[in-house]
């Protein structure tokens, strides 16, 4: 019964915190933003928007890791899976703040469409929880090498002078790493080629859309 009800806190919490993140509330960190040395420049109008739209990607990227850790934790079957994506999903709260923050620095808003990613990526996450702990953290593992991955690419394609968003974007992919290498660590299976490469046609749709949405 006390498992069943902490599996119904769960999906309460997790929906009450999709709710706030949706609306673009800040949401606080646990470490100091990478950013807080780093000096601000400005930047031109076309480079600044740019940027933006790079941070708002991130940021929705950081709404779906919140959904998928969520969903897979709610339907973990053993406890200590389950604590380590928790713990990983606590980490993703300070990417998630820090996005929001450097957003706000360049006068700009999260993407108009979180609320979906967020339900479409913890259904993923739950049914990845679903098909076993060993696919579940296949699915996590393989997540977070696509991010890994994505986030060197943006690191490249931020204006030079933005270095507040590259100290971002540097620490949030140190942290991947180590989420990826946690996954590892528990026992992953290794996804079919077909999986990972619907992982990638999903992650690029909802990139494209998310730079300007
Ligand atoms: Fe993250
Ligand atoms: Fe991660």
């Amino acid at each position: 019964m006390t498992r069943n009800y902490s599996r119904l806190d769960q999906l309460i919490i997790s929906i009450d915190t999709a709710l706030r993140m949706s609306s673009g509330e800040t949401v606080e960190a646990k470490r100091p933003n990478p950013a807080t040395s780093v000096p601000e420049i400005v930047m031109d109008e076309v480079n600044r928007q740019h940027a933006a739209g790079l941070m708002r990607i991130n940021h929705a990227g950081e709404i779906c890791a919140q959904a998928l850790y969520a969903g897979q934790a709610a339907t973990a079957r053993n406890p200590e899976v389950q604590a380590e994506m928790q713990q990983a999903a606590d980490e993703e709260i300070d990417h998630l703040s820090w996005c929001k923050e450097r957003l706000d620095e360049l006068e700009s808003r999260p993407s108009l469409l979180a609320p979906l990613w967020y339900a479409g990526s913890f259904a993923i996450g739950a049914a990845a929880g679903l098909a076993g702990d060993g696919w579940s953290l296949g699915f996590l593992k393989e997540t977070e090498n696509q991010v890994e991955a994505h986030l060197e690419g943006h690191i490249a394609k931020l204006p030079a002078e933005d270095e507040r968003s590259r100290a971002i974007l540097d620490q949030m992919k140190i942290d991947e790493a180590k989420h990826a290498q946690m996954a590892e660590d528990s026992g992953a299976f290794d996804l079919p080629r077909p999986v990972r490469r619907l992982m990638k046609l999903t992650a690029g749709a909802m990139k494209a859309v998310a730079y300007k949405l």
